[in-house]
């Protein structure tokens, strides 16, 4: 086996995706619509299992988190306060030559990355990315709610909440999984940049004084949790902003990037927020939000650590990171060398063939292994094309029913990444299959 050196293009993995059910462009029956996307069986599962993993070590293994999940909508003083409402916008322009509006800091020396004319650009106007809409029967001013461009906000504004209810002293942090939206100038880059997105982000409360260690400290744990999933590190680098492209509400922030077929992107962004949420909030809402801190006999307002991944980029690199070509016996096998933990289908029962002597027992396996893993049962075309097939989306165990196994009740584990194989009895199957699968 020799894996064939190159990096896969975007239209591949788009490819992919689509072929292999994991990403679909959304009403797609109806011409799409830009900036959405559906996932599909094998995306969603993988969705599930990035989410899970990153809970896992957010909150699960951790003595100084907690977790909450606040409503999409929220009260629009909310994003007054915040900020969002004044100064949430991207610089917009439109060329006059094909009519395509785009963003202003992402043109180039003044061509237009639709047509190609040069110097036909509008001049750039301030582009609020708030998703407005209405609550209630009457569409007017007083019903204006806004569908949350970040989860952030819902953390800030149950500061207090979730201090008394769970008793939690500083240094501590509450983190959230959920869905954003921004009405985006430009979305591209498949799943990269859309209009809906989800986000899995920390609020991590600290005294004043140690936020810039905890800065630190974020950074070096979160490039950690990508590494531990199985990004190649060379692929990965934290990209400090100049302070003229800070955030209002930032006193510092570094970007985690990811090398992918299209340069250097963002997957996660790690800020100090300073105080600026929580006095924002208190400020605009008349309710004080501050902490008691007992040894020192004061009130402080903590500084916040942000560190803010997306779930759909780090998806999309993870596929990215994880497509192999390799050369098998003179053809080309396509894998994703994904971590087991991130798999969408952990085993996939594959009886030799669809023999009616076999089918029968395959059925029972493939029964005996749902309760246990995310399964999935094929029995059409070659042994061959079928293991290929589970390649291409990550399984890491196909097992494999014979005529040998219905007398000797034993069946085969193959791996995906060696191609191994080893004959277990089935009543040590799941044993077995635990044993070389992390749990997640
Ligand atoms: N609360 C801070 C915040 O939202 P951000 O850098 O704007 O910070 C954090 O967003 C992360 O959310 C990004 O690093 C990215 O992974 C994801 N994200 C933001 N906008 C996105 C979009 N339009 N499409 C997909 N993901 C997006």
């Amino acid at each position: 086996m020799t894996e064939i050196e190159n990096r896969v293009n975007m239209d591949e993995i788009v490819s992919l995706c689509k072929r292999r059910g994991f990403i679909f462009q959304s009403s797609e029956i109806y011409g799409g619509l830009a900036g959405a996307w559906d996932y599909g069986p094998l995306g969603v599962e993988m969705k599930n299992n990035i989410k899970r993993a990153w809970w896992k070590t957010t909150v699960q293994e951790r003595d100084d988190m907690v977790g909450m999940d606040a409503a999409i909508l929220m009260h629009p003083q909310v994003w007054v306060a915040s900020g969002h409402v004044e100064t949430f916008a991207d610089p917009m322009v439109d060329c006059r030559n094909c009519q395509a509006r785009l963003r202003a800091d992402e043109i180039e020396e003044d061509r237009c990355p639709n047509c190609g004319a040069v110097g036909q650009f509008t001049e750039a106007r301030m582009f609020n990315l708030l998703f407005k809409t209405f609550a209630g029967p009457v569409e007017n001013e007083a019903g204006v709610v806004y569908l949350r461009p970040e989860t952030a906000q819902g953390m800030f504004v149950n500061f207090e909440n979730v201090l008394t209810s769970s008793r939690r002293k500083l240094p501590f942090g509450i983190a959230q999984i959920g869905k954003s939206f921004r009405n985006e100038v430009n979305p591209r880059h498949f799943i990269f940049r859309t209009r809906e997105f989800e986000q899995m982000e920390i609020e991590f409360f600290v005294r004043p004084e140690e936020a810039p260690r905890w800065h630190e400290y974020w950074m070096e744990e979160r490039i950690r949790w990508y590494t531990d999933l199985g990004l190649r590190p060379d692929y990965l680098r934290l990209t400090a902003h100049a302070p003229e492209d800070l955030a209002h509400y930032a006193a510092a922030c570094s970007d985690v990037e990811y090398l992918f077929p299209m340069g250097w992107l963002e997957l996660e962004g790690i800020a100090n927020r300073r105080d600026f949420d929580l006095q924002q909030h208190s400020k605009h809402s008349g309710v004080t939000l501050t902490y008691f801190d007992e040894e020192r006999g004061e009130h402080v307002v903590p500084f916040i650590i942000e560190p803010s991944a997306g779930v759909d980029r780090p998806l999309l690199a993870f596929i990215v990171d994880a497509y192999r070509e390799e050369e098998v016996r003179g053809e080309k096998r396509v894998l994703l060398k994904l971590d087991p933990r991130l798999a969408p289908i952990k085993v996939a029962v594959l009886p030799l063939s669809r023999n009616e002597k076999l089918v029968p027992t395959a059925r029972e396996v493939w029964d005996m292994l749902r309760p246990h893993f995310m399964t999935s049962y094929d029995d059409a075309q070659s042994i061959g094309r079928r293991y290929r097939r589970q390649d291409e989306v990550g399984t890491p165990f196909c097992v494999t029913v014979d005529f040998d196994t219905l007398e000797d009740r034993a069946v085969t584990i193959r791996e995906r990444d060696s191609m191994d194989q080893v004959r277990v009895p089935l009543t040590g199957l799941v044993e077995a299959l635990r044993e070389r699968l992390p749990p997640c």
